[in-house]
């Protein structure tokens, strides 16, 4: 494909019609490439055309989508550019349904701004272990206090990864994320190694685990509003 018909063929992430959602929270190793890869594996599935933006230069997302999106994956590291060049820079499939944009651990608050500027809806994967989640409380005020949720019309929701069965620290999870109450949890992801043999293989989730967190993440999804920036404003 030629450099100029790819051109013609792109939007930039100010003005897709696509809807955006970001992956993110400042603990590292949560799971938010596995939840990219998640979601990412459904949306195909059911028919969507999904772009895939990786800000994080590990580079998870982007080598385990890369064999199946092809040239629909971006890898990508925002930090030295401004609001306005981000959004003129990076650009996806003008046919892209959907963007999937995964982000690194430990970020300024400068880079948060970043990863969420020109997104509609944010997840958070919380783990259960009580040391991950204090580590992912402040982050979570963070995002909250700063305004840029009710500033930019974003949606937040939380997914708790890496449940076992009857795992009370589970419940204990909801009984904290339910004090951020305006926000929602889209259910839990079980510790399961097929979620590592989609990473290993480079191929989809399997299609089977966690089918109702993933049809319920899609399903919020659309509910979504899209954040299109008028081309000529
Ligand atoms: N539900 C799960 N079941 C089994 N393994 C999981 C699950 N979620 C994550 N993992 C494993 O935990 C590790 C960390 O997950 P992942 O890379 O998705 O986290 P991350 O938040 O993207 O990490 P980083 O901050 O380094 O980018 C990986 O080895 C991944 O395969
Ligand atoms: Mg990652």
């Amino acid at each position: 494909m030629s450099l100029l018909h790819l051109k013609q063929n792109t939007t930039s992430l100010a003005h897709t019609s696509a809807k955006k959602l970001l992956i993110m929270n400042q603990k590292g190793g949560v799971g938010k490439s596995t939840v990219v890869a998640g979601i990412t594996s459904h949306l195909l599935t059911q028919g969507y055309k999904v772009s895939l933006i990786d800000f994080d230069a590990q580079k998870s997302s982007h080598d385990w989508a890369s064999p199946i999106l092809k040239d629909r994956v971006t890898a990508y590291n925002p930090s030295f550019n401004s609001l306005s060049m981000l959004a003129s820079k990076l650009s996806v499939h003008s046919d892209s349904d959907f963007v999937i944009i995964d982000s690194p651990s430990n970020f300024t608050l400068d880079d948060m701004t970043r990863y969420a500027y020109y997104v509609d809806g944010i997840i958070i994967p919380m783990a259960p272990s009580p040391v991950d989640l204090h580590a992912s409380l402040p982050f979570i005020k963070t995002i909250i206090d700063s305004n840029l949720l009710t500033r930019r019309n974003i949606s937040l929701s939380f997914i708790v990864n890496r449940c076992l069965e009857n795992d009370e620290r589970v419940d204990r999870v909801h009984h904290l994320l339910n004090h951020f109450r305006h926000f929602n949890i889209l259910g839990r992801m079980s510790e399961d190694d097929k979620y590592q043999q989609a990473f290993y293989h480079k191929e989809l989730v399997d299609l089977t685990v966690d089918k109702e967190l993933w049809e319920s993440a899609i399903t919020w999804s659309h509910q979504l509003k899209c954040q299109r920036m008028q081309r000529y404003q």
